[in-house]
Formats: C-alpha cells, structure tokens, sequence
C-alpha cells in the first residue's frame, strides 16, 4: 500500500493507460478521482473511487474536477494527467491550422489548466504531478509535427513548474511512453495504412526490447513517482519506452 490515504486525480481515466493506472493506484490504497470525457466505461468500484466527466480543454471543466476531488476526499494529493490525443501521420503541407489547435488544446493546454488548478488546490501543502508526454520528443517520427511539439511543450512546462513549485515541496514529473499497446497506437498511422500490420511492422520493431509497452508499465511508472520512494524526484523525464529512446 505504497499510496495509502493519499488522493489523487487520474485524468485519460477511460482510455487504456488511464484504466489501468487507476486500478493500480486503487491497490495501492489510494482515493482516485477518475475524469475523461466520458467516464460511462467506468464501473463503480468502492468508496474511494469517484469518476467526474470532463473536456479538460475548457478551464471550467478542468476546475470543477478538482473541485469535485476536494469535495468527496477533503483534500488533494496529486494529479496523474494522461488525457491526450494521436495525431494521423500526415505532411506538414496538409497539417491545417484547426488540426494544429486541437492537438495543441488537449496536449498542451489541458496540461496547463489542470496542473494549475491542482497546484491551486495544494495550497501550502506538499504534492506529486506526473505528466505523461511522448518518447517521440526525443525521437521524432516523421508527419507527427504537432504531436510532438503538443507534447515537447508540455515537458518543458513541467520542468519549469518542478523549479517553480519546489520550495513548495510539490514534485512534477513527466513520463514519456514509447509506443504503447493501447487503440491509441493505430491513430498514428497514415490514412489507409494497415494498422495490425503497423503495429509489428513499425511500433515493435522501433524497441529494442522487441514488444510494445503495456499500460501497466506505465502506471507502475506513475505509481512509482507519486509514492515517498520518488521522495528526491522532481523535474525528470522517466523513459518508459523499451530503449526506442537510445
Ligand atoms: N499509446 C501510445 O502509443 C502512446 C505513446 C506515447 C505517449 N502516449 C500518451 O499516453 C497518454 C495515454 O494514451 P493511451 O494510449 O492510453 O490513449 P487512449 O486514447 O486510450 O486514452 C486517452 C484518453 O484521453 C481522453 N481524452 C482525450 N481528450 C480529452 C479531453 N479533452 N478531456 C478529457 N479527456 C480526454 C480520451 O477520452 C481517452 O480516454 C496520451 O497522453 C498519449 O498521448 C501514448
């Protein structure tokens, strides 16, 4: 029981990282507070479990998820923020402006909106923040400009919070996923392409640990930095990506 009575927000809570990783955090004694867009895949599980809609996009949305967490647990330990959307590898030339907005909103701006209302609601009180980017920052693949860049925004966001809020004692990490067994992972191919055919052709063969990475390898990722063993941990970029990093 690594995160016993401690509260935390899991936002992308719907989607297959998300599941996942609150079932984790709920084994290891932790109240979640679950949010996606939809939350109708979610089954009640016990009475530390609480799911809340919400398109994290706008910032009353965002707001009133935490607000909703204070008011079922008294109070807020931390957020693991894993909501994001894949961009459809496409050339930079037939990337259009409303498409670049969109990715930026969700990867990028809701990053924003809802470390800024959980930091608001830590107030004086010590706290953990994982955000979950991409190992595609680091090692780009090509017709997914936006993506990476939604996603490389936000790394750096949370590194200048991790300075920010230290003397706080609140820690902001990022977790960077390399491709990841989730329906997620299709939505990269290019219109047209053979998706399962991909998935071996490409995703697997791009790590060097020879499988795709599985949604529990990043939610113990995330359980990991949120417990007292990351004690010492703020502002890293933990790769959890088979080495298609290296
Ligand atoms: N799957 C991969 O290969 C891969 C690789 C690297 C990084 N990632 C990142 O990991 C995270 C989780 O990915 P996944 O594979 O579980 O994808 P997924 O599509 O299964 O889950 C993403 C979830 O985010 C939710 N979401 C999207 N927009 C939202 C919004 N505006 N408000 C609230 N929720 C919203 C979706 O409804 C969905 O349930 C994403 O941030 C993704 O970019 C995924």
């Amino acid at each position: 029981m690594r995160l016993s009575g401690k509260t935390y927000i899991i936002t992308g809570a719907a989607g297959g990282m998300g599941k996942v990783t609150v079932d984790r955090f709920l084994e290891e004694g932790a109240n979640v507070v679950a949010c996606d867009l939809s939350v109708a895949s979610l089954s009640e599980k016990s009475n530390n479990f609480l799911t809340v809609e919400g398109d994290l996009t706008k910032e009353e949305q965002a707001e009133n998820v935490v607000a909703q967490a204070i008011q079922a647990f008294g109070k807020l330990d931390g957020l693991v923020h894993i909501a994001g959307i894949a961009q459809k590898s496409t050339p930079i030339e037939d990337v259009t402006l409303d498409e670049w907005n969109r990715i930026i909103a969700i990867n990028t701006t809701a990053v924003f909106l809802m470390n800024r209302a959980v930091v608001k609601a830590l107030s004086d009180q010590e706290g953990v923040i994982v955000n979950v980017a991409s190992i595609s920052t680091v090692r780009p693949r090509p017709g997914l400009s936006s993506y990476i860049a939604s996603k490389g925004a936000a790394v750096s966001f949370s590194q200048a919070l991790a300075i920010e809020l230290a003397p706080k004692k609140v820690r902001v990490n990022v977790i960077h996923p390399g491709p990841s067994d989730t329906q997620m992972l299709g939505q990269f191919a290019a219109e047209g392409a053979d998706v399962d055919k991909m998935k071996d052709s490409v995703f697997k063969q791009s790590v060097p640990l020879g499988k795709l990475i599985e949604p529990i390898d990043i939610a113990n990722a995330a359980v990991y930095l949120c417990s007292d063993e990351a004690r010492m941990v703020t502002g890293t970029v933990l790769h959890v990506d088979g080495g298609r990093g290296l």
